[in-house]
């Protein structure tokens, strides 16, 4: 398995990575402007015939508040179930967050995560040192509360 930067030839791949995954969805076009405006923060997981098994999609964020340090946001990230516990998301979150510190001076990571989601929770908190900010009531389509959680780089 290979952990490389994603391109613009990796789109189909990962949005096809997120159908299966996840019910939060993108167009095409939120894809590609994440990689084309931080070509360095998006990642992705590949088999040996090239096909894409993970992915994480990030950006910094562009709605800074007054007073807050620019700062990474991890828009989705997923793994396809046959290639789950090998490490590849953490591989991956790994990679997003050193760019994101290195090139763009980034502060802090954020995200938001489903309260029943278990193993992205266990993923940011347990081993990636993440913290919950605070919980945001509603937040998903379905009115699922999320929480929101940072690392600090
Ligand atoms: N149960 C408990 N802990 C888990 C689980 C699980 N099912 N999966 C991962 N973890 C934790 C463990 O601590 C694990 O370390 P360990 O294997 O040494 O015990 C650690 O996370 C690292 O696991 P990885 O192997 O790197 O994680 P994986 O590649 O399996 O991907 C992911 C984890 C992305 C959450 C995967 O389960 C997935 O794709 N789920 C569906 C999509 C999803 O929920 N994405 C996150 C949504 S939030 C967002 O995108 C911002």
């Amino acid at each position: 398995m290979i952990i490389r930067v994603a391109t613009v030839e990796d789109l189909m791949g990962m949005q096809a990575c997120n159908l299966q995954n996840l019910p939060e969805n993108y167009h095409l076009q939120i894809y590609l402007y994440h990689i084309l405006t931080w070509p360095s923060l998006s990642y992705v997981a590949v088999d040996d015939k090239g096909r894409v098994v993970g992915y994480a999609l990030a950006k910094m964020d562009e709605d800074l508040a007054e007073g807050d340090e620019p700062h990474g946001h991890l828009t989705s990230i997923s793994v396809l179930r046959s290639y789950r516990r090998l490490g590849l998301a953490k591989k991956l979150m790994l990679q997003s967050q050193q760019a994101m510190s290195s090139v763009h001076k980034a502060a802090y990571v954020a995200l938001h995560v489903r309260k029943s989601n278990r193993a992205a929770l266990s993923l940011y908190r347990d081993t990636l040192g993440f913290h919950v900010e605070e919980i945001v009531k509603g937040y998903y389509a379905d009115g699922e509360d999320a929480y929101s959680m940072r690392l600090a780089l």
